[in-house]
């Protein structure tokens, strides 16, 4: 595996890798877990060259959230980038990607990057689109893979994919769990003891809704209060919301007809955690 830190490392070994070969690549801020490395897999499996970033990315967090906190081994890292099967490993420093004087944004307008996580987070999204654009750039993949776990994540860079004609094709992978069901992320270890342990509501009120959408139910209202009432059970959650919308468009819905993403986001003392579920 071949590690560049600069974007001139980077593209002298894009470069020996020559044209005619399928590039895959993956984008991460690092610290990774089994949900990374399936991407990473995924990537492998379908490219003849796999290019994995990590990068914790500036722009895409406000004043006041954990940029500073977000965990880091870069050592770690490589060593299991390159057994899940990275060929070139991408690690710039905030300087590479944002040269002095850089004032230039992607940005997706609308309700799709308004709502959910856009409403505590409202600069949030403009710096993943923009981070992911000048990636996208940089490495030129032919396919780019993304994690279903951050479901409005991935419904924004389609978006911008399409709105921007850009020549990559986007690719989902399902959410990896712990073995008790808490959906993996980079920021868990920053959760204390009696946090992981009610850090398992989500999940399970998630499983909850879908248990009783497979026995029938279709109204959002209802399915939304089981989530609700789920999560209220454990005194150190705090919610930053619980929605039922449209997969596709994450548009408002009342009633399901068609394939529907109910997502939640919790906060902690210090820590925020999101997971969300396919009705289908
Ligand atoms: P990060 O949180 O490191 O996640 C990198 C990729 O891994 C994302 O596509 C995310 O959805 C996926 N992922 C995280 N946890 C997962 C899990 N449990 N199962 C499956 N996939 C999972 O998302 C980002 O970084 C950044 O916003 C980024 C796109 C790199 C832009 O800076």
């Amino acid at each position: 595996m071949k590690i560049a830190k600069t974007i001139t490392e980077l593209k002298t070994y894009l470069e020996a890798i020559g044209g005619d070969k399928t590039i895959g690549f993956v984008p991460t801020m690092g610290y990774l877990h089994d949900g990374h490395l399936s991407l990473i897999k995924a990537a492998h499996a379908h490219n003849d060259v796999t290019v994995l970033s990590i990068f914790v990315n500036p722009t895409q967090f406000a004043p006041g959230e954990d940029l500073d906190a977000y965990p880091r081994d870069f050592l770690r890292d490589s060593r299991l980038a390159e057994a899940a099967g990275t060929d070139l490993l991408f690690f710039p420093d905030p300087a590479e990607i944002y040269p002095a004087g850089a004032s230039t944004f992607v940005e997706v307008e609308g309700e799709i990057t308004k709502k959910l996580c856009g409403q505590s987070r409202p600069t949030h999204f403009k710096g993943v689109t923009t981070v992911v654009t000048i990636l996208f750039n940089l490495i030129n993949p032919n396919i780019a893979y993304f994690g279903q776990k951050d479901a409005q994540q991935v419904a924004v860079i389609k978006k911008m994919v399409r709105d921007l004609h850009l020549p990559v094709q986007i690719a989902v992978c399902p959410i990896v769990r712990e073995a008790d069901g808490l959906a993996m992320s980079s920021r868990n270890v920053l959760l204390h003891p009696e946090e992981r342990k009610q850090a398992l509501v989500l999940s399970q009120s998630l499983a909850a809704a879908k248990a009783l959408y497979q026995a029938g139910e279709r109204s959002v209202k209802i399915l939304t209060a089981v989530i609700v009432n789920h999560i209220n059970s454990m005194p150190l959650t705090h919610i930053d919301y619980v929605e039922i919308l449209d997969f596709e468009t994450l548009a408002n819905i009342e009633t399901i007809t068609s394939p529907t993403l109910a997502a939640v986001a919790v906060r902690f003392e210090k820590t925020r955690l999101l997971d969300n579920i396919i009705l289908d």
